[in-house]
């Protein structure tokens, strides 16, 4: 698989890609994104994924009805160009800004909006993290508030979560948690987070001030279906070092056990039997979805 980037549906290989240094995106993080993977060369939920992107631009004003190319498609052209399937699994962003206009917060004359897919090999998770977990820190950047840039919204103004991660590793931790300005447990810098509360699966609410996962979503369902008592609500910070077990959700990381809190193990260090439970029924899902794609029926993603 090579990496592609298809900006406004004009394919070229990564390195070839140009958008113009007055695109917004750019100048002032105007834009928003999805992360999608593909399993069995799929991409997987890309609906659900292209929903929120759509929520995404509208909670920023983007005008969606201007976007040259149907994301989508575009998504789709992208992967047959990368030779994704073929090669292994692909990651796939899908940038989408308000497009290029003169410097100045006025965007009366700016677009049309730029949309960019760019598709890479997916960054695997080795097996080692999901069979032992990994650390996270309570880093001391906060979780933006709802009433500055909603965390609900997928922006690609990302500095306060890439201020996270550059503290987290300084700390020796994989993945930052970031807390909301009042102290509770928002979520992961790339990612949601769940702890477990004898045989309760606990994970921070929507109103606390986070993106709503689409594996966190996922998992709350598929738990529910299993029996698994799921409850959305107010963690204070301390919650995280005394669970019973604690694991991290995303796209890319699907779900992953957490071993240790700011260099304390949770659980003796090994992931629980409700943490290997939920990763299994991810599991099981994705597998589905790969086993579907190799069908023969499956002629087109
Ligand atoms: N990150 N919270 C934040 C702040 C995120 O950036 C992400 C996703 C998640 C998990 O959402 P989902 O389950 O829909 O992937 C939660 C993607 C993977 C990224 O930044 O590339």
């Amino acid at each position: 698989m090579i990496e592609v980037v298809g900006v406004n549906g004009a394919l070229s290989e990564a390195h070839e890609a140009r958008i113009s240094p007055l695109d917004r995106g750019f100048l002032y993080g105007d834009s928003v994104y999805e992360t999608v993977r593909t399993y069995g060369g799929r991409p997987f939920l890309l609906d659900r994924h292209l929903d929120r992107l759509q929520r995404s631009a509208e909670a920023i004003g983007l005008d969606t009805a201007r976007v040259p190319v149907d994301p989508g498609r575009a998504v789709r052209e992208a992967l047959d160009r990368a030779g994704a399937g073929a090669g292994g699994e692909a990651a796939i962003r899908i940038i989408l800004s308000r497009g290029t206009g003169g410097i100045g917060y006025d965007d009366a004359d700016c677009g049309p909006p730029t949309l960019v897919v760019h598709v890479r090999p997916c960054p695997l998770i080795p097996d080692s993290w999901r069979r032992e977990g990994v650390d996270v820190a309570i880093v001391d950047v906060r979780r933006n508030a709802a009433e500055a840039l909603d965390p609900a919204i997928k922006s690609s103004n990302l500095l306060n979560n890439l201020l996270a991660w550059r503290a987290a590793r300084r700390l020796g931790a994989y993945e930052p948690i970031l807390l909301d300005a009042a102290g509770a447990i928002a979520e992961g810098a790339s990612s949601n987070i769940f702890i477990v509360q004898e045989g309760r699966l606990l994970t921070p609410a929507l109103s606390v001030g986070i993106l709503r996962g689409i594996t966190r979503d996922v998992v709350i369902d598929r738990a529910r279906s299993d029996g698994i008592p799921v409850e959305e609500s107010v963690l204070e910070a301390g919650r995280l070092a005394r669970a019973d077990e604690a694991f991290l959700t995303s796209t890319l990381k699907g779900v992953l056990p957490i071993r240790r809190v700011d260099g304390w193990p949770i659980r003796e260090g090994r992931p629980g039997p409700l943490t290997r439970r939920i990763a299994a029924l991810y599991d099981a899902l994705t597998q589905d979805e790969t086993k579907a794609a190799s069908a023969p029926e499956a002629s087109r993603r």
